[in-house]
């Protein structure tokens, strides 16, 4: 069979030397609205990110470093002034990057669109992942774990989290400990409420915070050709994916979003 251009909505072209290359795309949110997302690949480092703006005013980054092993969620979300909220809240979520989740950063340089306006929709809907985020990063050391945790994480010094399943495949492969900081043990955080069930805002609480890549480019698709020996790279199937982090903060007022335990 040959492959069917029109309906590839992506091309993987010659890359052009030098800088990162960017795409914007026009994406459908879960709830049906539309936005714009920028994804950026980086091959010398190896990297990709994503970023895009929910209607709230939050925006969403994810960063995947291929070469430490390593993604990275940010939340910048905008606080109620006239409730007395400041003026933005950060969080950063630190997991373990498997290398089949997302394209190789070099596909993702050389991803072109033919057409900038359509808005685009993810071909396949990925199972919402529910992380239990039990360890604390500390952000002076967070380069030893990824160079990208310092630019990425830089508001959310005392909000970066990881999972000790991640940390300790990281440890395995030669990350210094001193990265990680035990949060509450287990014990005490099973007695810890969820934050939507505490009223007193001193209080310390479990949180829940939910994200979702609305589109992002998962997987090759291959091409045959009768001119061609081997099967090639014709474009991209796109994913969406949602991801819930429950996570210990110190004082309820930290997480006043989570209304509904
Ligand atoms: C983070 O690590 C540095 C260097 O090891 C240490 O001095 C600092 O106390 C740590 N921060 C916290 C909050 O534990
Ligand atoms: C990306 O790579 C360049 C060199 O190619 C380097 O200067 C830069 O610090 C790297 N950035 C990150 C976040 O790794």
């Amino acid at each position: 069979s040959r492959a069917r251009p029109a309906q590839l909505l992506l091309l993987l072209l010659v890359p052009l030397l030098g800088a990162p290359r960017g795409l914007r795309v026009r994406v459908r949110l879960p709830d049906g609205q539309v936005t714009e997302e920028s994804l950026q690949a980086d091959s010398d480092n190896d990297s990709i990110s994503l970023e895009l703006r929910k209607p709230d005013g939050t925006l969403v980054s994810f960063t995947a470093d291929f070469k430490k092993d390593v993604k990275i969620f940010r939340a910048l979300i905008l606080g109620e002034l006239e409730k007395g909220q400041s003026q933005f809240q950060a969080l950063c979520f630190v997991t373990r990057l498997h290398h089949n989740e997302i394209i190789p950063s070099e596909a993702m340089a050389k991803l072109r669109q033919k057409n900038p306006r359509a808005v685009r929709q993810a071909e396949e809907v990925r199972g919402l992942e529910q992380l239990h985020m039990d360890i604390a990063v500390n952000f002076s050391q967070g380069g030893l774990l990824s160079p990208h945790l310092h630019n990425v994480c830089a508001e959310a010094v005392d909000a970066t989290y990881t999972r000790q399943e991640d940390v300790q495949f990281w440890l395995e492969q030669g990350v210094d400990s001193s990265v990680f900081e035990a949060l509450p043990k287990a014990s005490e955080r099973a007695e810890l409420p969820r934050c939507g069930q505490v009223v007193d805002r001193g209080k310390p609480c479990v949180c829940r915070y939910g994200l979702s890549l609305a589109w992002y480019p998962c997987m090759l698709k291959y091409c045959h050709s009768r001119d061609r020996p081997a099967p090639y790279k014709c474009g991209i199937r796109s994913c969406q994916k949602s991801y819930s982090f429950d996570f210990y903060v110190p004082q309820r007022q930290l997480c006043l979003w989570d209304e509904d335990p």
